[in-house]
């Protein structure tokens, strides 16, 4: 069945100094996944900070491309390379600020899943969005364009990060998460079948903490979390990683 992840986006936040928290964590025993995504300049160096820890890496964003005229971008074999095994694609804070779309996640996904990387697939609607009552159907549409076809629960996770939740303190009700991923667990089904729809995991995103992890983590279908503003301290992300692994 599926595994539980704990994933942590450090976003653009971390120098070398960064790299303590990764020493801190390294022999949190867990029976969940643990994944850091720390900024790109920081991954080889958080490999070999790691390299006996059980604690994998990811990028949090990679290029369509396998290689080529693309100044400042960064491949899906490059971060494969430098150590990561997996890529968080199509967060919102990508959506909004470069203006991504669902063709270019697919796009990135493809190429991530050809770089033998986990693609972290992020869909989310804006406060705007649910009081207009259109949850669903946003989410419903961002899956549909930016999953690829071939998803498998190997190779693809999708994480529901409500755009209003992200680094606001705010959630949405257990009811209203226990909404989105049961649909989104039927509209995996309905186009990869039961079976694959069965194996992808689905993690719940958007000011996950220690105090409020438990209760996320005891909603169906909620396979762990991505996690911001608490996976940049090891005193904050290792009890999320507890509750993980209690649930
Ligand atoms: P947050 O960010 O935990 O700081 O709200 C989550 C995310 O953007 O992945």
């Amino acid at each position: 069945m599926r595994r539980k992840l704990a994933a942590g986006n450090w976003k653009m936040n971390g120098t070398a100094a960064a790299l303590d928290t990764l020493d801190a964590l390294a022999n949190t025993a867990a029976s969940a996944e643990v994944l850091i995504c720390p900024p790109t300049t920081l991954l080889s160096r958080a490999a070999e900070r790691l390299s006996t820890s059980a604690i994998a890496l990811g990028g949090q964003d990679c290029h369509a491309a396998a290689s080529g005229a693309h100044t400042g971008d960064i491949s899906a074999e490059m971060l494969r390379d430098a150590g990561a095994t997996a890529v968080i694609l199509g967060h919102s804070e990508r959506r909004a600020d470069h203006g991504e779309t669902d063709a270019q996640v697919r796009a990135k996904a493809e190429a991530a899943m050809a770089a033998d990387l986990t693609a972290i697939i992020c869909v989310g609607e804006t406060l705007q969005q649910r009081e207009a009552g259109n949850t669903l159907a946003v989410v419903r549409d961002q899956l549909t364009g930016s999953l690829p076809d071939n998803s498998t629960g190997a190779t693809v996770v999708v994480a529901y990060e409500p755009v209003w939740a992200i680094g606001t303190g705010k959630i949405p009700t257990l009811a209203q998460i226990a909404e989105v991923h049961s649909d989104l667990r039927a509209s995996l089904s309905a186009r990869f079948g039961a079976e694959t729809a069965a194996a992808i995991r689905l993690l719940y995103g958007g000011s996950v903490k220690a105090s409020n992890a438990a209760e996320i983590f005891a909603v169906a279908d909620v396979d762990g979390a991505l996690v911001g503003g608490a996976s940049l301290k090891a005193a904050d992300f290792a009890p999320i990683i507890e509750a993980l692994d209690a649930s």
